[in-house]
């Protein structure tokens, strides 16, 4: 893959470009050109469904590492399975809903675990979706019936997690100080919701730069537009590993 700097903990170890495009040509064209950058790229629903399961293969097999955000939420025995599948494929790392509950999250683990042992592959990270930020208290406690705070229920759901297992959980950069009081160093916080102050916002609403979400304790930090809808993905995949290292002499 041509990278120099290839100890944990660095910045291009840490940002995973979210490929939030529909089809395998684009995909593939970004990967290419940001492979020599860094190394995690997420494919996600939309990606997933219109190319299915072999873009996940291609990409990993380009040397890269892949994030499938697919949020699987389903019965145990079906999360479990499907969770098998994934890993599978040569995934390093996917993730499932905490609000299917502790069995469903239990048995993911169980089969990740087998399925990579079969195969001789490395276990995924196996990350937890607590609240999404899409969802706000009025939505929360008035139609999903939750009648916690929103904090509250994500840094519990946060715990369940960790009790059954998982590695880590999705979270906006805000929460992550609150989930590592919670769940220790050592549980991976995977934010998205990240911005340079020199990118759009686009829909995104409460937003944290990088270096930002690295001093908070950011894990991995998923990025989408910011790199892959600049006019040269590579340029501004470059500044935001820049801005991180930068920030990480301080
Ligand atoms: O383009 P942008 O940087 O906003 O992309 C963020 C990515 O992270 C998207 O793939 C989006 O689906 C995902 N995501 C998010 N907020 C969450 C969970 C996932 O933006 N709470």
């Amino acid at each position: 893959m041509g990278l120099t700097d290839q100890l944990p903990g660095r910045p291009n170890q840490k940002v995973i470009v979210a490929l939030d495009v529909d089809n395998r040509i684009k995909a593939m064209e970004l990967v290419t050109n940001l492979a020599s950058e860094l190394n995690w790229f997420k494919v996600g629903m939309e990606l997933f469904s219109a190319e299915g399961p072999q873009i996940v293969r291609e990409i990993s097999d380009a040397g890269a590492k892949v994030f499938v955000d697919l949020k699987f939420h389903d019965i145990p025995n079906t999360v479990a399975r499907a969770s098998a599948a994934i890993t599978r494929l040569g995934a390093a790392m996917l993730n499932v809903h905490c609000g299917g509950g502790k069995e469903m999250m239990q048995r993911a683990v169980e089969a990740v675990r087998e399925a990579a042992a079969q195969e001789r592959i490395p276990v995924p990270k196996l990350i937890g979706v607590t609240v999404l930020t899409s969802m706000s208290q009025t939505v929360l406690t008035g139609e999903a019936g939750v009648n916690r705070e929103l904090k509250e229920h994500v840094q519990a759901l946060a715990l369940l997690a960790k009790e059954a297992g998982l590695d880590g959980v999705v979270a906006s950069p805000q929460e992550v100080e609150m989930i590592r009081a919670a769940c220790g160093p050592e549980f991976i916080a995977v934010t998205p919701g990240v911005r340079p102050v020199w990118a759009a916002l686009n829909d995104q609403k409460r937003v944290t730069t990088p270096a930002e979400a690295l001093r908070l304790g950011s894990t991995y930090l998923v990025i989408g537009r910011p790199i892959t809808g600049a006019p040269d993905p590579k340029a501004a995949c470059r500044k935001i590993l820049q801005e991180m290292s930068n920030n990480d002499d301080k």
